[in-house]
């Protein structure tokens, strides 16, 4: 929720888009109901990331992600929040065959999670199926830079538009995105003055992960910012919580407690119905 305005029910699509170049958007992840509920109230945007691969299922990329899952985590996210857009992820070979193939995917997700739009990584090569869709009513949120899901054919999770031609084509891919009809575009792994850039040359808001303020809002992975992953933290992950250090703390007390017959205590435990009486059950 912006500054400025306080809201009943979801803020919208359009509300989003007309953001552009005003107070920064503010976009975390969530997978789960009881952290939706607690990011809701701060966020103007909830994304459900494929990102749920690595940070809750422990797997090694986004790849193996499914359309399943992202319902699932979806539904979730939908019944733990009420003022924040939902926005979710199409995973891994859900929408990169065909225009026909994102279509039944991306409704197949705003159907069944309630969801207000999908996000799909992809620039130029993806404008015709980023048309398909908005045309279609299924708003779309693009991402480009670094793309997870292309892990393997950029050999690791790298910045882009350090160099000359990366440059080039991520203006490029978010040029045609823009005008494609996505509704806002996260940029990712990118140097402040291509951000820029890109920035000013689009009428659509841009989200910022690890690419410079430059960007009109900004997202992270909620379990980054948290401490609550930590197999590995890309350089622009601001922490603002240790929850990680919190949860071994408190499991290590349970854990002694329980060895040590001190938890539960009479004030966990139930009382009988009628003082003094105990019948055979
Ligand atoms: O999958 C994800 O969580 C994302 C964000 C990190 C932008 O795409």
């Amino acid at each position: 929720m912006s500054a400025t305005s306080k809201k009943m029910g979801r803020t919208s699509v359009p509300e989003l888009r007309a953001r552009k170049g005003k107070d920064p958007i503010v976009c975390l992840t969530a997978y789960t109901a009881p952290m939706a509920q607690r990011l809701d109230e701060h966020c103007d945007l909830l994304l459900v990331g494929d990102s749920l691969g690595m940070v809750v299922y422990g797997m090694e990329s986004t790849l193996a992600v499914t359309v399943d899952m992202m319902v699932n985590h979806g539904k979730a996210v939908m019944r733990g929040s009420k003022n924040a857009c939902v926005v979710v992820d199409l995973p891994f070979g859900s929408y990169q065959e065909s225009k026909e193939q994102a279509f039944r995917t991306a409704s197949h997700i705003l159907a069944e999670t309630g969801c207000a739009a999908v996000k799909l990584e992809g620039g130029a090569e993806l404008a015709e199926t980023i048309e398909f869709l908005t045309m279609r009513g299924v708003p779309v949120m693009a991402h480009i830079g670094l793309m997870p899901q292309q892990v393997n054919t950029m050999g690791g999770f790298k910045s882009q538009g350090r160099d000359e031609e990366t440059a080039r084509k991520t203006l490029s891919d978010a040029k045609a995105v823009a005008k494609a009809g996505a509704f806002s575009v996260v940029v990712e792994g990118t140097v402040e003055p291509v951000a820029r850039q890109i920035t000013e040359a689009i009428d659509i808001p841009t989200i910022g992960i690890g690419a410079s303020v430059a960007c009109d809002g900004q997202v992270l992975v909620t379990e980054d910012i948290l401490g609550l992953f930590s197999d590995f933290t890309p350089k622009f992950v601001k922490r603002y919580a240790n929850l990680g250090d919190a949860v071994s703390e408190a499991v290590g007390q349970y854990a002694d407690e329980v060895r040590t017959r001190q938890f539960p205590t009479d004030e966990h435990c139930f009382g009988l119905a009628k003082k003094g009486k105990l019948r055979a059950v």
